[in-house]
């Protein structure tokens, strides 16, 4: 079986996480904690990163940072991980869903604005799949309204915009280090702030809400309460093991890209593009193998893909069920106008298998397998 995910280990990570033992020291801000934290900072030219436990807690971080409450609205596509709602929703807010573009799959700029009402407070984000949205028309959006943006990048380490990491470009950019990204540590993600405002801040709200890093530095004699906060650091453990795939992050993105090309040759293929449609990568995006996925007919013809490929020992995936239609997003949201491409659209998208270790012929044997499903 070809598996559609198999989580990617560098030779170092066992040497680090060794050394974490040998130091004595396995809370958060340690020695790797420091360094991926400052590797963050600098890749992605940003005031300040953090490593927390998951891409889930950096964007609970934000609704904290952003002081989210009761009533508040928050922007998203319905396409999204439930994580990005539930961040806001915690606070109280209510999620105002606005459709996507179905060339990339992410939310459509030109719909953001009929969305805003005097109670917006955000517009959240996901470039999908390392695709980045149209940033330039929503910070235009954001600034006009006064508004935040978060970028959920749980995808996008190593994917650019107009040669801009995606994540640093917003208010806030989160990311994952999730089992199944580019880079990971089992689970973990970052915040990135890229508005220096709140650079202190974020600091005394991933540490419970203390000035524990002030103690630490030695500009206060004892560290105390001063805001609201949780606990958002992950172990030197996770740091460790993220920071050996840090050290590699250019070799990692190109394997993936070139796994990536090859699907993408192989299926533009006139036997194969007739039937289906790839994903569009615009000029000024570039995106970083994360994700390799195609679209089918519709639901029905996607479900036989699914079982067809597995009969040939291939597993495939579809991706997210649209917020809005689940009976969360019922309950804490709505949308914005008409569903025109989010559910049609995320019923015929199809992921296939794309790893480190994947090989170029397991690519090409893929892809014979979803022809023959055409024959
Ligand atoms: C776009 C997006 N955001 C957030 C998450 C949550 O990431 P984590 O598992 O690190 O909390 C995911 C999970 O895959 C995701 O796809």
């Amino acid at each position: 079986m070809i598996p559609f995910n198999k989580p990617f280990i560098t030779q170092s990570e066992q040497r680090y996480l060794q050394e974490v033992i040998e130091n004595n020291k396995f809370c958060g801000d340690g020695e790797f904690t420091r360094r991926c934290n400052e590797w963050l900072k600098n890749y992605f030219d940003t005031t300040k990163a953090l490593l927390t436990t998951s891409c889930t807690h950096a964007l609970e971080l934000t609704s904290l940072l952003m002081n989210i409450k009761e009533g508040d609205e928050i922007i998203m596509p319905s396409f999204t991980f439930v994580s990005a709602a539930n961040a806001y929703v915690l606070r109280g807010a209510k999620i105002v869903f606005v459709d996507i573009r179905p060339d990339t799959m992410n939310i459509d700029e030109n719909k953001i604005e009929e969305a805003v009402t005097s109670k917006t407070k955000a517009i959240v984000l996901v470039h999908y799949a390392g695709v980045g949205c149209n940033m330039d028309k929503i910070m235009e959006i954001a600034d006009k309204h006064n508004l935040f943006v978060v970028e959920d990048a749980a995808h996008c380490l190593n994917a650019t915009y107009h040669g801009r990491q995606l994540g640093s470009i917003g208010h806030f950019g989160t990311l994952s280090f999730h089992e199944t990204k580019n880079f990971q540590c089992g689970e973990g993600g970052a915040i990135l702030v890229n508005d220096e405002n709140f650079s202190e801040r974020a600091e005394v709200v991933k540490d419970k809400g203390t000035n524990i890093n002030k103690f630490k530095a030695g500009i206060v004699d004892r560290y105390s309460w001063v805001d609201i906060g949780s606990s958002y650091s992950p172990s030197e453990f996770n740091a460790a093991f993220l920071y050996a795939q840090f050290e590699i992050a250019d070799e990692i993105t190109k394997k993936r890209n070139l796994l990536a090309d090859a699907y993408r040759e192989n299926l533009s293929a006139p036997d194969a593009k007739e039937h289906l449609e790839l994903q569009t990568i615009p000029k000024h995006c570039k995106p970083n193998g994360h994700i390799f996925y195609f679209k089918l007919k519709d639901y029905d013809e996607r479900k036989r893909m699914i079982a067809h490929l597995k009969e040939n020992g291939v597993q495939s995936v579809f991706h997210y069920v649209p917020l809005h239609s689940s009976a969360g997003g019922k309950i804490y949201g709505r949308f914005s106008g008409e569903d025109k491409f989010t559910t049609k659209e995320s019923e015929r998208l199809l992921r296939l298998p794309l790893y480190h270790e994947l090989e170029v012929e397991q690519v090409n044997f893929i892809c014979e397998k979803v022809k023959e499903f055409y024959k």
